[in-house]
Formats: structure tokens, C-alpha cells, sequence
């Protein structure tokens, strides 16, 4: 009985980390890649937002989308989520940032 257990839970963990590890990180990427492709690249390549990710943070985020969203008319919620998934990558991310 004991060894069933701990059979299948050595089975079953890295099975689930596996199944579950690329559905976390669709849930994170896919939401800013098709963002910013759908908001930001109809006016400039992500180069920009590249540059930007390796030197800006929250409230200088804001600032430029708050810039953005005045030149090509961007809602207050979609601003807050472009916002949100850019505050929180890293510099030369390739979710944004053609490799
Ligand atoms: C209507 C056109 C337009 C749209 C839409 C747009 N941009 Fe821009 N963006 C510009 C222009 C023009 C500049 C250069 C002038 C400037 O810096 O204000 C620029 C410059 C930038 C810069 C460099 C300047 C800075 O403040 O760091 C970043 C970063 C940037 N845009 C990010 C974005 C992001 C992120 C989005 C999507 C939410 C976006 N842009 C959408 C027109 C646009």
C-alpha cells in the first residue's frame, strides 16, 4: 500500500508540473504578445517596447501608455492590462521581444 503511494505520487507530480507548467505560462504570454501586437505594433515593432523593458518600471510603464493610449485612443481597462503584463516582464523577454 505504501509503496503504490509513493509510486504514484512520484508518477503523478512531475506529471502534473508538466501538464500544468506550459498552461501557466500560455495564461501569462499569450494575453501581452497578442496585447501589444494588437494595440502597440499597429503604430511601431516591439523594439521600442523592448528598449523600454530593459529600463522603465511600473510608473514609467504608466506614463508611456498613458502617452500611447492618447495617440492611438486605447481604453482604460486595455491600458491597465498592457500595464500589468509589461510591468511585470524582464528585459529581452521573447514574448514581446523578436529574438
Ligand atoms: C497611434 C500610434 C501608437 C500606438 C497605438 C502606440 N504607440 Fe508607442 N509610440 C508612438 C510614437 C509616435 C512614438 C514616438 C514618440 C514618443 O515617444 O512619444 C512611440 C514611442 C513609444 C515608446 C518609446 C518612448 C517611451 O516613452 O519610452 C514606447 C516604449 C512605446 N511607444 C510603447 C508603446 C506600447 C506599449 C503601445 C501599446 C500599448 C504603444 N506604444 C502604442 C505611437 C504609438
Amino acid at each position: 500500500m505504501f509503496r503504490s503511494v509513493l509510486l504514484l505520487s512520484a508518477l503523478a507530480l512531475p506529471t502534473a508540473l508538466f501538464t500544468l507548467n506550459p498552461v501557466l505560462a500560455a495564461q501569462d504570454e499569450a494575453p501581452c504578445t497578442s496585447l501589444v501586437v494588437m494595440y502597440c505594433n499597429s503604430c511601431h515593432s516591439s523594439k521600442r517596447i523592448c528598449k523600454g523593458l530593459k529600463v522603465k518600471d511600473a510608473s514609467s510603464w504608466k506614463k508611456t501608455i498613458t502617452t500611447m493610449a492618447e495617440y492611438g485612443d486605447i481604453d482604460q481597462a486595455t491600458q491597465q492590462q498592457v500595464l500589468e503584463c509589461l510591468s511585470n516582464k524582464k528585459a529581452d523577454d521573447p514574448a514581446i521581444c523578436p529574438q
